[in-house]
């Protein structure tokens, strides 16, 4: 590619998409943000007046037809990934889309089908956590054989409650606790057990506080285990129910020893002593705890789009991610295990 900058659409700028577009309009260095898409006007003002992304497109093919866009950052909901990943390959846009890449396993495998049809283009599924400078440190360790063999990853996402039930408004399409919360831990396990085949997974989970969620099958409280062929293993907890904070927790076993990330889910290095004991304050939400790793992958995906480097991570990564949540999701609501 012979521009030096990548010129960028951010579709959807909602809780998540505005900062996305924050950072690709002010700190990633080789990207700029042309235009702005959105069904929701107000969200094209705060575009506009915020980042002076003045060209904004309620229409999501009159973003692809923007003169001379390289790429979009789609950070919509789940249920429209597959399809608008599709369109954009079709234009011949580079794609960087939020996770979960589909709550359909058929629609995963029409999206890689479809990018095998554009090798020159970029495609990332933003499994951000892959980005963090500890995860990063503690792949590259287990990758040195450090830990050993590594047989065993005890993983848990774990957000603070919401006494509004705000999130609510997303049960309906998040495809349920495992999918829209574990499937970043089971991207991690994949990742850190070196990609084993998954065989059989068990799972199960509870409302302790959001009974509305079992309308939807859902919970807000969720455990899963899965087994691998090569006899490793991963378990899982989600939970939407933490007094404390956001808590991101995983381990990490091997035979010669165990790594750990986040097991003390510190705000900032401020340690409180006073007539409760001696603390720290806790991340209060995803954002503050995983804000470094959301730019260095915009700038990764800069970065490969414009052909200066190859992504660490592939399509087919997000696709084993939905296989793998969506048989947790069955596997507890029909309460038995589910072979793969
Ligand atoms: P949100 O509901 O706050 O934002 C969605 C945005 O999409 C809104 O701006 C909405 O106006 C826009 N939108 C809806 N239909 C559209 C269309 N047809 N064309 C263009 N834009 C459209 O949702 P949120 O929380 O920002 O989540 C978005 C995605 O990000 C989801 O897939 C979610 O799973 C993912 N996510 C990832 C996280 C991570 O840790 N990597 C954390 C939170 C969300």
């Amino acid at each position: 590619m012979s521009s030096p900058t990548l010129k960028v659409g951010i579709v959807g700028l909602g809780r998540l998409g505005q900062r996305h577009a924050i950072n690709l309009a002010q700190r990633v260095p080789n990207a700029e943000v042309v235009a702005a898409c959105s069904p929701m006007p107000a969200e094209l003002d705060w575009a506009a007046s915020t980042l002076g992304i003045t060209t904004g497109y309620a229409d999501y093919d009159a973003l692809l037809a923007h003169p001379g866009l390289d790429a979009v950052f789609l950070v919509t909901p789940t249920s429209l990934h597959a399809d608008q990943i599709i369109a954009a390959l079709r234009a011949g846009k580079h794609v960087f889309c939020e996770k979960p890449l589909s709550l359909d396993l058929a629609d995963c495998l029409k999206v890689e089908a479809e990018a095998a049809r554009h090798p020159q283009l970029t495609i990332m599924i933003g499994f951000v956590r892959r980005f963090d400078a500890s995860y990063h440190d503690a792949q590259q360790k287990i990758a040195q054989g450090m830990i050993g063999k590594p047989y065993l990853v005890r993983s848990q996402t774990c957000d603070q409650n919401d006494p509004s039930g705000a999130f609510m408004r997303f049960a309906p399409t998040s495809g349920g606790i495992f999918l829209d919360c574990s499937v970043h831990d089971i991207d991690l396990a994949r990742w850190l057990l070196g990609n084993p085949v998954p065989k059989r997974v068990y799972a199960s989970g509870t409302n302790a506080i959001h009974t509305g969620l079992q309308a939807f099958g859902d919970v807000d409280n969720g455990l899963a285990t899965v087994e691998f062929s090569d006899g490793s293993m991963a378990s899982f907890m989600a939970s939407r129910t933490m007094a404390h904070g956001h808590e991101t927790l995983t381990e990490v076993f091997g035979t010669g020893g165990r790594l750990a990330v986040g097991s003390n889910p510190r705000l900032n290095r401020v340690e409180i002593s006073d007539a409760h004991g001696v603390r720290n304050e806790c991340t209060p939400d995803f954002y503050a705890r995983f804000a470094d790793a959301f730019l260095i992958e915009a700038q990764e995906f800069t970065d490969a789009a414009l052909g200066r480097r190859t992504l660490s991570l592939t399509l087919h990564d997000a696709t084993e991610a939905t296989r793998i949540g969506l048989a947790m999701t069955q596997a507890m609501r029909e309460a038995r295990p589910i072979e793969f």
